[in-house]
């Protein structure tokens, strides 16, 4: 699949380096997980799940700037607990933050679920304070459904949903 400057693509070998460099960043990982991978979990994650991956419709795509043939990072849905929804998910590299990409990629996977897979309902989970990944969920029309404190490091997790009903009232 392909957007006007991303092109979603299975991973390849040749994005590991690409790949580590993004994990090991502590900014990225600020609010998935808190902690930057150490560069070995890094890079067995790539090699033992991203490698390949995904092959069908779900999970999360190598994310491709079409511009430099640069992997920048990894989008896409993950399925749900029904086959009415899926999760939507976004992770970009540092240098490419603040240039509209989040929010391109999550349209195009929007589109995806609603239009091709014809999903009821998609969901997202965004830790307290990652305030661009809720600002571009809100830009979407998702909307806050609840909130959890995970017990092991008590960080908030905000979960919100975007009804197909809703999206299609928006595009009206
Ligand atoms: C979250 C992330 C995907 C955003 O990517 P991005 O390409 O910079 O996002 P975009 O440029 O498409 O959109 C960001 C939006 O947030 C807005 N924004 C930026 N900083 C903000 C802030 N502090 N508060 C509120 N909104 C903010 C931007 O103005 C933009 O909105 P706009 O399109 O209405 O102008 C990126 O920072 C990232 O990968 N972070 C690490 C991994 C991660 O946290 N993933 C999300 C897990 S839920």
């Amino acid at each position: 699949m392909e957007t006007q400057r991303l092109l979603f693509r299975t991973h390849e070998p040749q994005d590991e380096p690409d790949f580590i460099s993004m994990h090991t960043d502590p900014e990225v990982r600020r609010y998935v997980g808190g902690r930057a991978w150490p560069l070995e979990k890094a890079r067995t994650r790539f090699r033992e799940e991203y490698l390949g991956w995904p092959k069908e419709i779900y999970g999360l795509w190598a994310t491709i700037l079409k511009e430099k043939t640069k992997y920048i990072g990894c989008c896409g849905l993950r399925a749900g607990n029904t086959t009415s929804e899926a999760h939507l998910g976004y992770y970009l590299a540092r240098p490419y933050w603040g240039r509209g990409l989040a929010s391109e990629a999550s349209q195009a996977f929007i589109d995806v679920a609603f239009t091709r897979l014809r999903l009821a309902r998609l969901l997202a989970d965004v830790e307290k304070g990652n305030d661009p990944s809720e600002h571009i969920l809100q830009k979407f029309g998702f909307k806050f459904i609840s909130s959890e404190e995970l017990p092991a490091s008590r960080r908030i997790l905000n979960f919100y949903e975007l009804m197909k009903s809703e999206w299609e009232k928006k595009l009206t």
